[in-house]
């Protein structure tokens, strides 16, 4: 073989196995979340980590209710509209987040006094949103965390003016609204006993009224030394046994203290916290594996440590380090232990 043959075979094995998407090309979707911001593409190096890496996006804010609905009857798709000329150019799926949520809600939603204005910003918020992005999204978290830890509906004002049928609702105008979307309820922390049971009761009723629901995101907010993952295992053997698909949809790892605003990590990181963040990373992935048959897609939440809302919760102005890449854009170790795992 040539000397230059055999680079360029090397170069070609190099840029399929560094690349995360590629290395579980046969396992499940790689996604991320992504910030208006990011998809002007004003740093280079984004981008390129967005474009190796990831086969699916999801907004971190720019379809979210306040800027997608900033007044009654006013919409604004400028941002959104921008995500999708993004993943349509690097050949990304979009999961749309989110319709109904009781949070980032713009002001004028919070005020509404009656259910009748309330259902009126509802059932026009679903068509107009699910309609013009139908054919252009994979996928929408119809309804964002509506439960409660013990398992009970969250209130909000969906459940206080329209009632306990408002999820099943939602679901019912987005399936028409944009038939070819698959359709998923989101949460955090339902992999956990009491909060699951609320998750399949909720999914049973959809299921009960005729109501197409796909899936369930599993956000994935999980804290260093803490993560369930027997919870979690048997949370996707439920939910999948309920005809579902699973989703890991929102995850990092925290590695700070959950309860005081210390700032332990503010001038760097001691490399056993990274290591320790690396092993459980690949103990979460070596579960996702064994589960690949029932996992369509595991998305993080967010591209690289400095843009992570875990800078700023619960207390402004810390540094954590909870996704793959580093503020340099680096791969961090947990990014090189979830790729070795598709070498063993
Ligand atoms: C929740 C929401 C996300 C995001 C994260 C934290 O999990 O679903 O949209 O707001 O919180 O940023």
């Amino acid at each position: 073989m040539t000397a230059s043959l055999s680079l360029f075979i090397v170069g070609c094995n190099e840029s399929n196995t560094d690349s995360l998407k590629d290395a579980y090309a046969h396992d499940f979707l790689i996604g991320t979340a992504i910030n208006y911001q990011q998809t002007l593409e004003n740093s280079p190096g984004e981008t390129r980590l967005f474009h190796t890496h990831f086969n699916a996006l999801t907004p971190e804010n720019c379809m979210k209710t306040e800027v997608l609905h900033p007044a009654w009857n006013t919409f604004d798709f400028s941002q959104a509209d921008q995500l999708v000329s993004f993943a349509q150019k690097h050949d990304m799926v979009i999961n749309g987040h989110t319709l109904i949520w009781h949070s980032q809600l713009p002001r004028f939603a919070q005020q509404l006094q009656s259910a009748d204005s309330v259902r009126q910003f509802f059932e026009s918020h679903i068509q107009t949103v699910a309609s013009r992005y139908a054919g252009k999204l994979q996928s929408w978290d119809v309804v964002n965390e509506a439960l409660e830890e013990d398992g009970s509906l969250r209130s909000s004002i969906f459940l206080d003016h329209l009632g306990a049928g408002y999820i099943a609702e939602a679901f019912q105008l987005t399936s028409r609204a944009a038939p070819d979307a698959e359709l998923y309820y989101n949460d955090y922390n339902i992999e956990m006993p009491a909060k699951r049971a609320g998750c399949i009761a909720l999914v049973k009723d959809i299921q009960s009224k005729g109501i197409r629901i796909d899936g369930v995101g599993i956000q994935g907010h999980w804290r260093l030394g803490q993560i369930p993952f027997r919870e979690i295992e048997e949370s996707i053997l439920a939910f999948d046994s309920l005809g579902l698909k699973v989703m890991i949809t929102e995850l990092d790892i925290d590695v700070l203290p959950p309860d005081s605003s210390a700032n332990p990590y503010a001038a760097g990181i001691p490399d056993s916290v990274l290591h320790q963040q690396a092993a459980e990373y690949e103990q979460l992935f070596r579960l996702f594996l064994r589960h690949r048959d029932k996992i369509s897609r595991v998305s993080f939440w967010g591209l690289q440590d400095a843009k992570s809302w875990l800078n700023h919760f619960p207390f402004r102005g810390r540094t954590n380090y909870p996704l793959l890449f580093d503020r340099q854009l680096r791969p961090k170790p947990a990014f090189d232990r979830i790729m070795e795992l598709k070498r063993e």
